[in-house]
């Protein structure tokens, strides 16, 4: 992939797209395959991210989400999406739930662009307080939160479970509320 910026786009009607559905499994099953810390112990299957994607969509029509993805020319290289919570008491707040980029694109400015987008979609429906959870060693991804704003809340030690490893789940929050006075 060149170095040029990526095209991120909003896919909200691009869930329905087979091809985009197949590209998403692709690096979904590829980074978790690969160990990445993306909530999935076995590759998530083709069903289980269209059913997946199909509900951000949904959501994100409703005013309760948004889906970002990110392309190097015509080629899918990331994506990402936040969902409010569902919770009555939570409502004005959202979950940044899954970023992925594409191994071979890491490390190239993807990832901040992706969440640096799917933050001003935060903003623009009015989301109060955005959250999200990382895995405690997955350091790439707590130096770009952190880089964007995100603050450690709490951590729940030895709490993400792989196989019989554990590790640290840390809790992560990005306050969107206009300050007072500002
Ligand atoms: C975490 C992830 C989304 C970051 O995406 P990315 O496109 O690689 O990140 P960027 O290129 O935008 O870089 C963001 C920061 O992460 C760090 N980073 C990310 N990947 C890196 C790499 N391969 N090598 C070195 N630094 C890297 C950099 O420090 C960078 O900070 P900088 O801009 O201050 O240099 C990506 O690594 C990924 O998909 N990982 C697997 C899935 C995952 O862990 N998702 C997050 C779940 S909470």
């Amino acid at each position: 992939m060149s170095r040029s910026r990526p095209d991120v786009l909003d896919a909200t009607e691009l869930s329905a797209d087979p091809r985009f559905v197949e590209a998403a499994q692709r690096i979904l099953a590829d980074l978790v395959r690969g160990g990445a810390a993306l909530g999935w112990v076995e590759p998530p299957s083709l069903p289980e991210v269209a059913d997946l994607l199909g509900h951000v969509a949904a959501a994100a029509r409703a005013g309760d989400g948004a889906l970002r993805v990110a392309y190097a020319g015509d080629r899918l290289v990331g994506l990402g999406y936040w969902l409010r919570y569902a919770r009555p008491t939570h409502r004005p707040h959202a979950d940044l739930e899954k970023l992925a980029v594409a191994a071979d694109a890491h490390g190239q400015g993807v990832g901040r662009a992706l969440t640096a987008a799917l933050i001003a979609d935060a903003r623009q429906a009015r989301i109060e307080v955005l959250t999200l959870d990382a895995r405690g060693d997955n350091s790439n991804a707590l130096h770009l939160y952190r880089s964007l704003g995100f603050t450690e809340y709490g951590r729940l030690p030895d709490f993400v479970a792989v196989g019989p490893r554990r590790y640290d789940k840390v809790l992560l929050m990005l306050d969107l509320r206009p300050r007072s006075g500002s």
